[in-house]
């Protein structure tokens, strides 16, 4: 099928890379020219494992090519997928929708024929009959474009494993022509046995914001027991555990620590309450202020963990920051925690390095005041404090024997709960954490 995919940032980049994989005829489409040539030459804008593979072997088949034309994206495309970001607006709550606005606005006047438009952005619920009228508003005489939403659930760090073989599929559309066409796009998954959700536009665009919501409700929920733990002398880590093994509640996403950032789940329970506040159900999802608040006092719980280690004051201190990126397998430093944190180190005075494998040139864009560094040895140097914030596999790998010989003061507070601490003691660390008792 001749398929576009509008928006080349992570989600619209990995999603045109498979569909050209699974055999579409795949036009990209971004507004900016460098990531346009990049991808074109098949070089990713962004650190995710695999995507260079998919991506080289779509542009060799000849089934993947990129532009900035969404004239040239109308005559190609029978289905158009719009991928483009919506963030917090500034100063509200709000998805900012500018960006998907400005795509169905530059689509519709040049439509040859009628078409479907399948959004994957996470969006406010309501959004596609909004969009459906503006297209509406806009496309030739005579050309009708439906709108269906696709949301989508990937992961960054598992992108092309989750679009390929997604948990789920769920589409919201408003007739059987769309559902037949979307079937089709997505054959091989079907074939696959991938289960296929088809509903109303409403109910799909909220499936999206209210999986997030339950994620960043889980993580809160394990981060708020943390905190309990750390006032009872308990240990949060064996209550996941214990938790855990019921399957009705299940172990992933307890892992308590620093706590959720990235460019998806902090915005999106923001973006939900929003929405739902002008819907007038606001109480109905008050619970996320909360899970918002949690989250935000793991980082503060975090840096003053870390002043309490040096005694209390932080002024001059040589302190070292592992990790930057907001999670590990990603160069995405949106909303990070371990990068929060390093720069309300800063801010108290304290000398701060920062290592991250994959992350530190996004680090140092994003935090020019501080000190970024992909060498781990030399980040630790002189260090009399080390906080392990984002938990690459590498840090596990480290031997703190030969670390301990590095730098100045063996002392580590483990945010994300990933180290093996028995091992660190043994070497002759402090280790501290939060939710486990000292
Ligand atoms: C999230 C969802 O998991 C995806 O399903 C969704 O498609 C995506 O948002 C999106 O809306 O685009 P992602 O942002 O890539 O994916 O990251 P997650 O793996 O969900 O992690 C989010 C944050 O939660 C990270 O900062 C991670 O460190 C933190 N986290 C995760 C915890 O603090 N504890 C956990 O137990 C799990």
């Amino acid at each position: 099928m001749r398929l576009t995919v509008i928006g080349t940032g992570y989600l619209g980049a990995v999603h045109a890379a498979c569909m050209a994989d699974i055999g579409h005829d795949v036009l990209g489409v971004d507004v900016d020219t460098e990531k346009i040539d990049a991808l074109a030459e098949g070089r990713t804008p962004f650190y995710e494992p695999g995507l260079d593979d998919v991506l080289t072997r779509a542009l060799a088949s000849g089934r993947l090519r990129f532009t900035t034309s969404l004239r040239e994206a109308a005559a190609h495309g029978e289905v158009h997928f719009v991928c483009v970001g919506t963030p917090q607006q500034a100063g509200s709550q709000a998805a900012d929708l500018r960006y998907v606005d400005a795509v169905v606005d530059g689509l519709a006047p040049h439509l040859p024929a009628s078409c479907l438009v399948v959004g994957k952005s996470t969006v406010p619920v309501g959004t596609t009959g909004r969009l459906t009228a503006r297209i509406a508003g806009l496309a030739p005489a005579g050309v009708r474009a439906e709108v269906a939403w696709n949301p989508e659930f990937l992961r960054e760090g598992f992108a092309v494993e989750d679009t390929l073989r997604p948990d789920r599929l769920v589409v919201g559309v408003t007739s059987r022509e769309a559902d037949a066409t979307l079937r089709q796009v997505y054959a091989p998954m079907l074939e696959a046995g991938v289960p296929y959700i088809s509903t109303d536009p409403s109910t799909a665009e909220l499936v999206k914001v209210a999986a997030n919501s339950f994620l960043a409700t889980k993580i809160s929920f394990i981060n708020a027991m943390a905190e309990v733990c750390d006032a009872a002398g308990a240990d949060v880590v064996t209550l996941a555990d214990a938790l855990g093994h019921d399957t009705r509640i299940g172990r992933r996403f307890l892992n308590a620590g620093l706590g959720f950032g990235g460019g998806c789940l902090p915005k999106d329970i923001r973006a939900f309450t929003a929405r739902a506040q002008e819907l007038g159900v606001g109480a109905a999802v008050a619970f996320l202020d909360q899970v918002d608040e949690i989250n935000q006092r793991q980082r503060a719980r975090t840096v003053a963990l870390a002043r309490q280690a040096v005694g209390g004051d932080l002024t001059g201190r040589r302190v070292t920051v592992l990790g930057a990126t907001f999670k590990p397998n990603s160069d995405d430093v949106r909303d990070s925690p371990a990068l929060a944190v390093a720069a309300a180190l800063h801010r108290e005075g304290a000398d701060v390095r920062v290592h991250d494998p994959e992350g530190s040139a996004n680090a140092r864009r994003a935090h020019p005041e501080l000190r970024c560094t992909d060498d781990l040895l030399t980040a630790c140097q002189g260090a009399e404090l080390l906080l392990h914030l984002t938990e690459w596999s590498q840090y596990r790998e480290v031997d703190p024997v030969k670390l301990s010989r590095v730098v100045r003061e063996p002392v580590l507070i483990d945010g994300r709960n990933a180290l093996a601490h028995e091992e660190w003691r043994a070497a002759g660390w402090t280790v501290e954490a939060l939710g486990r008792p000292a």
